[in-house]
């Protein structure tokens, strides 16, 4: 087990007045591998602080930093939709290489790009929640059938209906704004006793919100939405639950009070193979 290998680290973290940020690495780290698990969803205000303590834990003399995060944020800018703007997938992936050695993370939104080794210049290490996920509707849900929201979800859709035995179905998504977007589904066929709904992000919630909309017109059968990574921008989680479904589950690669997977096991395997 990993957990045999690693020890747990303490950095002091402060914030002075003028919210510039204090930092102070307080454990023994000099020819040490240093791991920082961060979890980086509001990337912004998180950023700094974590290459600052890479950094530090470089000055003091580790041998390694490497960085797990469970959420890689700006994945989702992924090209430029409109002259002007930035691929901030890129820049992000840019900043990340510079300071950290390797990173590990779960299912991180890959549309556009394959895989992270276009965007990212380290050793990347991408972790799938689909098998903690399948075993959490094994134990919980008879007879499911699994509805992914757009075609960025088929491979994380297409894998539980494999590993579960049971029928899936792909909307296609057109988004309209940040909180607008217009599904289509494909006949809905096979027997099933509930509709879970898997997608790999949840932000405003627009997304899921539209299919247990569409899925309420066009089935009888109680609706369960399962988030990898539970971002919940706003009141997206009381939007989401009002709606009249059955039970909204998450992952904890983002603390929430819907976290009823455990990413931990994934984690520290990962580790392991990796020490
Ligand atoms: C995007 O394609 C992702 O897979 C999610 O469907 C999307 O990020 C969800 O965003 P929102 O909750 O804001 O609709």
């Amino acid at each position: 087990m990993a957990s045999q290998f690693l020890s747990k680290g303490d950095i002091l973290l402060h914030q002075f007045p003028d919210n510039e940020t204090y930092v102070k690495i307080l454990s023994p780290i000099k020819n040490a591998d240093v791991i920082l698990y961060a979890t980086l969803s509001q990337p912004n205000q998180k950023i700094l602080p974590l290459i600052f303590s890479a950094s530090t834990a470089r000055l003091l003399g580790a041998k390694s930093v490497g960085l797990i995060a469970p959420y890689l944020p700006y994945m989702r800018q992924d090209t430029v939709f409109e002259f002007g703007e930035g691929v901030t997938s890129r820049y992000f992936a840019n900043l990340i290489s510079k300071n950290f050695d390797w990173l590990i993370t779960v299912d991180p939104h890959l549309h556009r790009y394959k895989t992270l080794h276009e965007i990212y210049s380290i050793p990347t290490y991408v972790l799938s929640a689909n098998d903690l996920i399948s075993q959490w509707i094994r134990l919980n849900l008879h007879r499911p059938g699994i509805f992914g929201p757009d075609a960025e979800s088929h491979p994380l859709i297409s894998s539980i209906s494999e590993k579960l035995n049971v029928p899936y179905f792909n909307a296609k998504k057109i988004r309209l704004d940040d909180n607008q977007v217009i599904l289509s589904l494909p006949t809905i066929e096979g027997s099933f006793s509930f509709a879970v709904i898997i997608d790999d992000i949840i932000s405003t919630g627009g997304t899921v919100i539209q299919l247990i909309k569409f899925l309420q017109q066009t089935i009888t059968q109680p609706i369960v939405v399962i988030a990898v990574h539970p971002l919940f921008a706003n009141d997206a989680y009381n939007k989401i639950i009002s709606c009249g479904i059955r039970e909204l589950v998450s992952c904890n690669s983002i603390p929430h009070l819907s976290n009823k997977i455990d990413l931990s096991p994934l984690i520290l395997n990962s580790i392991s193979s990796l020490l």
